[in-house]
């Protein structure tokens, strides 16, 4: 492995985005180019989490949300469901002491209600355990769709009596999974498709996309640099003007 910093190796990186979302798309088709199962495939793409952590925490990347099972995931076949449920269990037992040891802060986005107790019960404690931590967040969707989110989000903000006039974009952030986390600035998607598929459809709404191609258990450090390189030339407007660079008048344009 290249033991070179990334940020020398990647000199194009001129802005690192605060909170990076990533749909981990395409373990299936990973592990069937392998003739593998594919449970196989989601074995390498949670064992891939580790490594883009790892190079996330370096690129000094402040929040990290991956796309672990989405709320339209339970339609898939009963053995698949149970497999990942499974992962989780098994990758919360063997990771948490040492992500907690290197200051990542683990969070849930996502209904608790419908994953198995004992499960439920395995992600408040690591949540818990973790949430002085301030090195890295890990954001783990699970059991995670957007519109299920920002239900939720509404029920919650009705339930406490909130007038409607004090409904606010502030106060709907606020009540969302991901409340006290900053809008991500970048998500990524891997394995060649151009959706969101109800991944953080109200946070993202100014953040940048980028997809690639590749499976995401070959979606490793270069490919993560990669995309921070894409997105420092990436021209963030927010609905307005360009801002004008050293010495250039603003360009005046319609809307
Ligand atoms: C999509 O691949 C991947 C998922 C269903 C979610 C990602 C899951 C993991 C990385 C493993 C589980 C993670 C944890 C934290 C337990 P796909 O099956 O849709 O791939 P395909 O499009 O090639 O079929």
């Amino acid at each position: 492995m290249n033991k070179q910093p990334l940020r020398e190796r990647f000199p194009n990186i001129t802005r690192v985005p605060h909170h990076v979302g990533i749909v981990m798309d395409g373990n299936g088709r990973w592990a069937q180019a392998r003739g593998l199962p594919r449970l196989a495939g989601h074995k390498a793409g949670t064992d891939n989490i580790r490594r883009v952590l790892q190079a996330a925490t370096e690129l000094d990347i402040k929040v990290l949300t991956i796309y672990a099972f989405s709320t339209e995931n339970w339609g898939r076949p009963p053995e698949e469901v149970a497999g990942l449920m499974n992962l989780l269990g098994e990758v919360i037992r063997r990771e948490t002491r040492d992500l907690h040891a290197n200051g990542v802060c683990i969070r849930h986005s996502g209904r608790l209600e419908g994953i198995a107790p004992h499960l439920q019960r395995q992600i408040q404690e690591a949540v818990t355990l973790t949430s002085e931590n301030r090195r890295i967040t890990l954001n783990v969707a699970f059991n995670y769709g957007g519109r299920a989110e920002i239900i939720d989000a509404l029920r919650h903000i009705m339930r406490d009596g909130h007038a409607p006039e004090a409904v606010t974009e502030a106060l709907i952030s606020q009540y969302l999974y991901t409340g006290g986390l900053p809008d991500p600035d970048l998500i990524v998607r891997t394995g060649g498709e151009y959706r969101l598929s109800n991944f953080l459809i109200w946070q993202a709404a100014y953040a940048e996309y980028y997809a690639t191609p590749t499976f995401w258990p070959d979606f490793d450090e270069v490919e993560l640099a990669t995309a921070l390189e894409e997105y420092s030339r990436r021209d963030r407007r927010f609905g307005k003007v360009p801002q004008p660079g050293p010495g250039q008048a603003a360009i005046v344009s319609p809307q």
